[in-house]
C-alpha cells in the first residue's frame, strides 16, 4: 500500500488518546499516531528506532512512516486490534494475576536485547535528573552519585513500560510506544515500571470505574510484577532498590503536574533512607 497515494487529512475514528498524541485509524489496516509537540526530525528518528526494534524480532507494530495533516506530525503505525492491558484488566480485575507475570515476562524478554543505534540510558537519565527543577541540589548529587557507581548496561530498555502501552490481541500482545527506547541498565527501566504502577496517575480519559480498579489494585499488582521480574532475574533486588531515586528524580522531568506531589514525596522518603542506610 502506497499511503502518499491517500489523503493525509482523512483520519478516522480517534482510537486512543495518550499524553504525548492522539491515534486515528486511517483504515483496518493501519492507524496514525499523531503527536501534540515533535519536530519532522524526532519523528524520523522515532520511526528509525521503531524498524529497529521491530526487525528484532519483538511483538511491537510495524512503523510504516512519517506522516503529517493540516500541519501536525505523526506516524504511521501497523493497526492493532485488542485493547491495552490497563483496559482489560479494569472490566476484569481477576485477571491481574496474569497480567502481572505477563507484563514481568515480556519486561525480562525486553531486556534480553541488545540494539545498537539508540541512544543512552545513562545520558538522558543524568539530563533529566539535572533539569529536575523542584529538587534541591543535595538530592541531586547523592542520586547522580548513585547512578554514576552502577553499571550502565547496553540492553534495550523500553522507558516507559506500563499496561497502558501493551495492546492485547486474542491471546497475542504487542508493546507499543518506543518513544523513549534506550540502550542501558534493565534495573533502571525496571525501577521506572514500579514508579509507574505504584504512583502512575492514569490518562485524564480513563474512566470512573478503571480509576476505582486501579487504586484498590495497584499495590498487589506492583508486588505480583516486580516479583515475577526478580524471580526471572534473581540477584538484583539491591540494585534495583537503588536504582528508586534516580529513575523517580527523572520522572519529574516529563512535567505531569498530577504526579508531582507524589513523586516529591516519594524522592524526599528515598533520599533520607538513603542517608540512613
Ligand atoms: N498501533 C496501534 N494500534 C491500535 N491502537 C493503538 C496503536 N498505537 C496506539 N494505540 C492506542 O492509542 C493509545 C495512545 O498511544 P501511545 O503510543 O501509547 O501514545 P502516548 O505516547 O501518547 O502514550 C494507546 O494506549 C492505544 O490505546
Ligand atoms: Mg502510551
Amino acid at each position: 500500500m502506497n499511503l502518499t497515494e491517500k489523503e493525509p487529512d482523512q483520519l478516522g475514528t480517534r482510537i486512543g488518546i495518550g499524553r504525548e498524541a492522539e491515534v486515528f485509524n486511517l483504515n483496518h489496516e493501519w492507524v496514525v499516531k499523531l503527536f501534540y509537540n515533535r519536530t519532522a526530525e524526532q519523528i524520523k528518528n522515532e520511526v528509525q528506532i521503531n524498524q529497529l526494534i521491530y526487525k528484532s524480532g519483538l511483538p511491537v507494530p510495524a512503523a510504516i512512516k512519517a506522516f503529517e495533516t493540516n500541519g501536525q506530525l505523526g506516524i504511521v503505525f501497523e493497526r492493532l486490534p485488542g485493547k491495552t492491558m490497563l483496559a482489560d484488566i479494569s472490566t476484569k480485575p481477576w485477571k491481574i494475576f496474569r497480567y502481572a507475570k505477563q507484563l514481568a515476562g515480556f519486561h525480562s524478554i525486553i531486556h534480553e536485547k541488545s540494539i545498537s543505534g539508540l541512544p543512552e540510558q545513562r545520558l538522558q537519565l543524568i539530563e533529566n535528573i539535572q533539569s529536575a527543577e523542584p529538587v534541591n541540589e543535595e538530592i541531586k548529587i547523592l542520586a547522580l552519585g548513585i547512578l554514576n557507581a552502577i553499571p550502565k548496561g547496553e540492553q534495550l530498555c523500553h522507558g516507559d513500560y506500563h499496561p497502558d502501552n501493551l495492546i492485547m490481541t486474542g491471546n497475542n500482545l504487542k508493546i507499543i510506544d518506543w518513544t523513549v527506547a534506550s540502550a542501558g541498565n534493565p534495573i533502571a527501566d525496571l525501577a521506572l515500571t514500579s514508579i509507574f504502577l505504584l504512583l502512575g496517575r492514569l490518562p485524564p480519559e480513563t474512566p470512573k470505574f478503571t480509576r476505582w480498579a486501579v487504586t484498590i489494585g495497584r499495590k498487589l499488582f506492583h508486588h505480583l510484577y516486580l516479583s515475577h521480574y526478580l524471580k526471572l532475574n534473581p540477584g538484583h533486588k539491591n540494585e534495583y532498590k537503588k536504582w528508586l531515586l534516580p529513575v523517580a528524580i527523572g520522572r519529574l522531568n516529563e512535567g505531569i503536574v498530577e504526579e508531582q506531589d507524589r513523586l516529591l514525596a516519594f524522592i524526599q522518603k528515598s533520599y533520607e533512607e538513603n542517608n540512613r542506610s
